[in-house]
């Protein structure tokens, strides 16, 4: 198996010989070690057709003040901590058994996914979420679709020790893992100045995460001022986007001000994702027993190996507003990340926005009060989506057209949420919640 590739069928994007080679250069580089071990030897350029590689801090759209201030002050970022970092990501020996690095789940070549509903880890191991893009993850003010951590560094320490994801009983099990290889311990040093553990190992690969910025799409080129950047057709999608479509409710920092940078509220919301197949009474009694400790990782078995993964921020802050509420992620790039949603449950933008555009439809009483019917028509939803397709970054624009091709053709066919009586009907009454 590569390193890089999802052990199952999946959705595959077209071969291209680009992304053979790109996936021969990672998982050649990773196993052999050969790359990126030299503490204080320069970083290869940046090209283009290097998706894994640290992006530049000049992109287009780019907050630079604001990047820089997210880097914490006990953890600065270097070339060599990055180049470190790096190197782990697309470790497998950081896993029981050796199978599974990030990058598996966290894929480049697919804009940092695995482009699987929901994600598989050691031994076969399925969980119960959607891998979410690392691109852009820096921005982030909470990690995981529930923000049960708020850091990177915090977030690496889990899937190293969840057993359907990277599978070792410990995290000094990892770095047992990989100080065998003799060239770990000098870089380590090199580094940090001290020997391999935990700790630095999480301050690496979080230093790694932070050079993903992934800016300099269409749409920040239009925004700069470059009026023919995007179509008409998107230019629509944007006026929707912030009127009609309401979705500025969410994904932007205030519901007054248009969002041009990351396109979230940093909040949790319910939008009626697949609650109606939870018995969420029942769910939330069983969280509230299980995971009274609070800790991190009680929370992060009962969201990746559980049922009680659908009720989301509720595994974090006990409270009942918080029922099957989500974080609101970030859409840049949104186009190839997909299949959409926390678990994975939507093929195309085409099935997103039908979701929205019926008000979820479900008789769901922890539904957010800013979902409801849109009344949006197929050539609105249209707009809409080629907005969303001009935030895809340079690097993917490739993989974004044959993307958005395929999704369109679907689209056509198949709309397995569209319900157009609903989208142009009254807001329906909500229900009381039960008593829990
Ligand atoms: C088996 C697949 C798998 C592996 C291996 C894996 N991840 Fe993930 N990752 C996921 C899934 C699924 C989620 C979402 C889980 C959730 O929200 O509960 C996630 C979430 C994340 C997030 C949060 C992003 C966000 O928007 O909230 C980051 C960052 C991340 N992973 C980085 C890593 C790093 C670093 C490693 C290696 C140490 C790693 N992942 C290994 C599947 C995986
Ligand atoms: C009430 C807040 C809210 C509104 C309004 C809203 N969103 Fe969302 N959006 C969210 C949340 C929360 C999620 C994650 C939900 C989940 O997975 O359960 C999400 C997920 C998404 C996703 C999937 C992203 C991914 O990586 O899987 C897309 C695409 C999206 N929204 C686009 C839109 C568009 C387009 C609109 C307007 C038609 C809109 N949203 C309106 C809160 C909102």
């Amino acid at each position: 198996m590569k390193v890089t590739q999802p052990h199952t069928a999946a959705p595959q994007w077209k071969r291209t010989e680009r992304r053979v080679a790109i996936q021969a250069a990672i998982a050649g580089a990773a196993l052999a070690g050969l790359a990126w071990t030299g503490a204080g030897r320069p970083r290869p350029v940046p090209k283009p057709v290097d998706l894994a590689a640290p992006r530049s801090l000049e992109q287009l759209g780019l907050p630079l003040d604001a990047t820089r201030a997210l880097v914490p002050a006990d953890n600065p970022q270097t070339p060599a901590k990055v180049a470190l970092g790096q190197r782990l990501f697309f470790d497998r020996r950081l896993s029981a058994g050796g199978t599974v690095a990030c990058s598996t789940c966290h894929d480049p070549a697919r804009a940092f996914t695995d482009g699987l509903p929901t994600s598989i880890g050691v031994n076969g191991g399925t969980g119960q979420r959607n891998a979410p893009t690392v691109l852009n993850a820096l921005y982030d003010k909470t990690q995981f679709w529930d923000g049960r951590v708020n850091t990177l560094e915090e977030q690496a320490a889990l899937p190293i020790v969840n057993s359907v994801e990277m599978g070792q009983p410990t995290l000094e099990a990892a770095v047992a893992g990989i100080a065998a290889d003799k060239t770990y311990p000098s870089a380590f040093r090199g580094v940090f100045g001290r020997e391999p553990n935990g700790p630095d190992l999480l301050r690496a690969i979080a230093a790694y995460e932070r050079t993903q910025a992934s800016f300099d799409s269409p749409f920040d080129h239009f925004i700069a001022g470059d009026r023919g950047a995007i179509d008409d057709a998107a230019k629509r999608g944007w006026e929707l986007f912030n009127g009609q479509a309401r979705c500025n409710l969410c994904h932007a920092l205030t519901d007054t001000k248009a969002d041009v940078t990351n396109f979230t509220d940093n909040d949790f919301h319910n939008i009626g994702i697949n609650i109606v197949r939870h018995q969420v009474v029942p769910l939330a009694r069983q969280a509230e027993k299980l995971i009274r400790s609070g800790h991190a990782e009680d929370i992060d078995r009962a969201a990746i190996q559980t049922e009680m993964s659908a009720l989301g921020r509720f595994l974090v802050t006990k409270k009942e507003a918080d029922i099957g509420a989500f974080k609101t992620p970030n859409l840049r790039d949104v186009l190839v990340t997909g299949p959409y949603f926390h678990d994975g449950s939507q093929e195309t933008l085409w099935d997103v926005i039908d979701h929205y555009n019926k008000g979820a439809g479900l008789q769901n009483p922890y539904l957010d009060v800013d979902i409801q019917p849109l009344a949006l028509t197929e050539e609105q939803i249209d707009d809409l989506v080629a907005f969303l397709a001009s935030l895809t970054s340079p690097d993917y624009r490739g993989q974004g057209i044959e993307e958005l091709a395929r999704q369109r053709a679907l689209s056509r066919t198949t709309r397995p949420q569209r319900d157009t009586a609903r989208a142009f009907g009254p807001k329906p009454p909500r229900p009381s919640p039960p008593a829990l």
